[in-house]
């Protein structure tokens, strides 16, 4: 196949596993050009993107930012602190007024659930969830999986537990499609309020101890405490969460196997991470920020693709 069956990336959930497996080979052809002297390729030179993030981003906009800009698009830059949304403009009229520049494809962060969707059915470009509330956060997903894919040669088989707020995480929704599709069995572990209801219907099953569940796996992707999302008191306070979720070095030494530890960031270190843990061997949360590049340039360069050949 030699292009993707969806016309925007809005979630995992609408991509194919040979969508994903063309968006890897695609990745590791651009991770290669990244990683030479000249960093750059003209592919997208007449194609125009707009990052509208609507939400707080460090590495995400910086990551999709590189990605565009390492494929010589044009490139413009929208937060929502900086503009007209606090003067009370809708999303529609925003992004039309955009549009009306001549963008092809928006790459869009938001806080509500669904908005990208919204957005792929109310104008004429192409979209790109950069994660959308607690959804979908696609590309994290991508590189999450291509990470684990790059570090055993493959995804399919390996056992990948999610620690941590999935209720609140899109980086949990997108990972568990990704994984899943890929043929990985996943996993989540946390205290039981902050699991979803529907796990049982994503066929996932639930760990509350967290040294069991370390035990079982390959690999730990561990995320943050969404606080930001939490409008109740979960658990009782941060400190008691990081003393019973918590990983640290002692931790990880007293497992009989080595795991390998993941975290899309920003860490909360010394609450879901020591910085023992952060920064050893076993985490490859670095790799993660560099592969977040090669598999956004692929997404991009597919979705134009298609521009290309309306
Ligand atoms: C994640 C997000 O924004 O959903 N971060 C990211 O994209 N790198 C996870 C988080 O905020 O905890």
């Amino acid at each position: 196949m030699s292009n993707l069956s969806v016309d925007h990336l809005l979630g995992i959930k609408y991509l194919t596993t040979s969508d994903i497996e063309l968006i890897f080979k695609t990745a590791d052809n651009f991770k290669k050009i990244i990683n030479q002297p000249i960093k750059k390729v003209p592919s997208l030179r007449d194609i125009t993107i707009a990052n509208l993030f609507f939400e707080n981003s460090t590495r995400t906009k910086l990551s999709f930012e590189l990605a565009e800009k390492r494929l010589s698009a044009d490139v413009i830059n929208f937060s929502s602190a900086s503009s007209s949304v606090t003067k009370g403009e809708t999303l529609l009229d925003t992004v039309n007024n955009i549009l009306a520049m001549k963008v092809d494809i928006v790459v869009m962060r938001h806080p509500n659930p669904g908005a990208s969707v919204f957005l792929s059915r109310n104008i004429d470009a192409k979209i790109v969830n950069a994660g959308d509330g607690t959804h979908e956060h696609p590309t994290q997903a991508l590189l999450d999986a291509y990470s684990i894919r790059e570090k055993y040669g493959e995804v399919k088989g390996k056992k990948i537990v999610i620690i941590g707020d999935i209720l609140h995480s899109r980086v949990a929704l997108s990972n568990i499609y990704c994984l899943q599709k890929l043929g990985a069995e996943v996993r989540v572990c946390g205290p039981s309020s902050l699991m979803p209801k529907h796990l049982d219907a994503l066929n996932v099953s639930h760990f509350s101890d967290l040294k069991e569940a370390l035990n079982w796996c390959d690999v730990a992707n561990v995320l943050r405490i969404q606080l930001e999302r939490q409008a109740v008191n979960y658990f009782p306070s941060l400190r008691e969460y990081a003393m019973v979720y918590g990983i640290n070095k002692n931790l990880l030494d007293s497992l009989g196997k080595e795991i390998t530890i993941m975290h899309p960031g920003p860490i909360n270190r010394g609450v879901e991470l020591s910085s023992d843990v952060a920064d050893s061997k076993h985490s490859i949360i670095l790799d993660q920020v560099e592969n977040g590049v090669a598999n956004r340039m692929a997404v991009i360069y597919l979705l134009a693709g298609k521009i290309k050949n309306n």
